[in-house]
């Protein structure tokens, strides 16, 4: 690895060290031509992921974007089409109801195709020269929706009037790919950058999670007109991975904004309303009879499931077209103000995002995450883990929560079932950090941080960005933002923050020998996060328990080895 090859210039800093030793691109015999032109082609496009080189465009806010996209996915349809189909007969047909702004396709079992229109009014004329099908043996129940099917009255037979029709990719590089452009890279730095343009939403995903809510909130509006179903967690928090369910959050309380609440001379008027006991009863029989309608009426919504007793009340389904697991809650106002508050900290500093999405991934690689509930850490406690990781650098790289809320204006002030949620939502207001170490670093002391963390008595704390005693017996403590006597990883067993424990000073090792071996010879042994990433980590781990001392034991020696021998050598440089 004679890029890394790098031990006469410890002096330097490492960033600069970095691009005066380049690491050729796909100078290792196992890259692929046809990668590395990939891997250069996204580099051309896509500009959004370099570490230290800040993004001058101006940060939109979270509400600006939310109403945006909603108002975008309004306006757009949905069309299961024959596979094939000539691109641009099927536009030609389609502009007849009004100008298209925008339009992909895409495969999930078929062809789809997401059509934005100009006009919201496109829509209805398209609705209205479309029919329900008769369906022979079956019966058809009958729903205007904007998900439509396109028939071919005469298969197409010329070849000539097929244009081939690029779809675009709904889903994340295989592993063996993902392995090929890590080891393709030029630093470390580069591969978490790679890493997070692989695997981040694609501008066409998030259109179609923002159109699967907008047709989910078509069929809740048969029960609750001028009702809002709104995405929330990672598909708008920035830290969604291509393939990440879609949790959504059916808003009732738009019904009320459009009540002026006149009061006129003596009079005021209230709706009539049926009672429950509890604000709990009343989330589950709005989302009981909301699951009932998704399950009989929800064109493309199958294997629906209401989860009614959980601490969340929730309906799971499946969307069929759009391919997303979909999680339907209400009244859970505070999880999309989290939301807000994770977008805002993955726009603060471009580092933020590559690094969570390299946890987020070697978290997965490893088994220490699961799309199944169960003792395992979730993905949101491993991000929030990162933020306050992030908020103790120094200078840190992330502001705490209550330094946000100290330069909140009066419109930012939210208060939530009491909770105070309140924090600055202008990017203008918060000064960037001052602090420039490199992924790479940032990665490595990560993993050292929290391999040596007392997670026995201290609880971390993104508010003020501080450790604090543990105010519960949980193995992990990681105190709930804006919920705060709550904590957020109350489900993690024992074993298994052990697991993330050992796992994290065995990857801290790894980096650090990987530093040690730089004038080693080069060979095409993964390397850098890669390394990180092979499932080997966890058995040779799981092997070396079984011998000797624990793993963890003689990690911690290692590294305390290794550092008490950093210390020694900057003492020399320094002397
Ligand atoms: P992935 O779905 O795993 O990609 O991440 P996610 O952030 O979407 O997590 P998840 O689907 O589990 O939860 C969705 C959102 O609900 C999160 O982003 C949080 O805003 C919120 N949330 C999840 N777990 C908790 C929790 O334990 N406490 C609180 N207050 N909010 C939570
Ligand atoms: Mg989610």
């Amino acid at each position: 690895m004679a890029a890394r090859g790098l031990g006469l210039l410890t002096s330097l800093p490492l960033r600069a060290r970095r691009s005066q030793v380049q690491r050729p691109l796909c100078r290792l015999l196992s890259c692929p031509g046809t990668v590395a032109a990939a891997v250069g082609r996204e580099e051309q496009s896509s500009g959004r992921a370099e570490t230290g080189s800040e993004d001058r465009t101006p940060k939109k806010r979270f509400s600006e974007v939310q109403k945006e996209r909603r108002e975008q996915a309004q306006r757009t349809v949905l069309i299961h089409c024959p596979n094939k189909i000539s691109e641009k007969k099927f536009l030609k047909y389609l502009s007849q109801h009004g100008s298209i702004n925008n339009h992909f396709f895409y495969e999930s079992f078929g062809l789809y195709a997401v059509v934005e229109f100009s006009q919201k009014e496109s829509v209805a004329s398209l609705q209205n020269v479309t029919r329900t099908p008769s369906l022979g043996t079956e019966a058809a129940i009958p729903f205007r929706s904007r998900y439509f099917n396109l028939k071919l009255k005469t298969p197409l037979n010329q070849t000539s009037e097929q244009s081939s029709i690029r779809c675009r990719n709904q889903s994340s590089p295989s592993s063996k790919k993902l392995f090929e452009l890590l080891c393709c890279a030029e630093s470390v730095d580069d591969q978490l950058n790679t890493l997070l343009r692989e695997f981040e939403l694609t501008e066409e995903n998030t259109k179609l999670r923002y159109l699967t809510c907008s047709l989910i909130e078509d069929v809740a509006a048969a029960y609750f007109p001028d009702c809002t179903v709104r995405p929330f967690g990672s598909s708008v928090n920035s830290f969604g991975k291509l393939g990440c369910d879609l949790d959504m959050f059916l808003d009732l309380d738009e019904i009320e904004k459009f009540s002026t609440h006149k009061v006129s001379g003596n009079f005021l008027m209230e709706f009539q309303v049926k009672n429950v006991p509890s604000e709990r009863i009343a989330t589950q029989k709005i989302l009981s009879v909301v699951g009932e309608c998704l399950d009989h009426f929800g064109p493309g919504c199958v294997g629906v499931q209401k989860i009614l007793n959980a601490r969340c009340p929730l309906v799971r389904f499946s969307h069929q077209a759009s391919g997303f697991q979909c999680d339907l809650t209400t009244n859970n106002r505070i999880a999309l103000k989290s939301s807000e508050l994770l977008y805002m900290y993955g726009a603060l500093d471009s580092r933020v995002r590559a690094l969570v999405f390299s946890i987020r991934c070697w978290a997965r690689a490893h088994s220490l995450t699961s799309s199944i509930p169960g003792a395992w850490i979730t993905n949101f406690s491993l991000t929030v883990m990162v933020i306050f990781f992030l908020q103790r650098r120094s200078p840190p790289i992330l502001p705490t929560l209550d330094y946000l809320k100290t330069l909140a204006d009066a419109e930012d002030k939210c208060i939530i079932e009491g909770h105070n949620c309140t924090f600055v939502r202008d990017f203008n207001r918060i000064k960037p950090s001052g602090n420039s170490e490199t992924l790479e670093l940032l990665l490595k002391e990560f993993f050292e941080y929290f391999g040596n963390f007392a997670f026995n008595k201290n609880s971390i704390n993104i508010r003020q960005g501080r450790e604090q005693n543990k105010p519960e017996s949980s193995p992990l403590h990681i105190q709930n933002p804006f919920e705060t006597s709550l904590n957020i990883s109350k489900n993690v067993s024992q074993s298994q923050l052990q697991k993330f424990v050992d796992l994290a000073r065995e990857s801290a090792w790894i980096l650090h020998q990987e530093d040690k071996d730089r004038l080693s010879p080069s060979n095409n042994q993964p390397w850098g996060l890669a390394a990180l990433l092979l499932p080997s980590v966890a058995n040779s781990m799981s092997l070396a328990k079984k011998k000797k001392k624990p793993a963890s034991e003689r990690i911690k020696n290692l590294l305390e080895s290794i550092k008490s021998e950093s210390t020694e050598n900057s003492t020399a440089t320094n002397g």
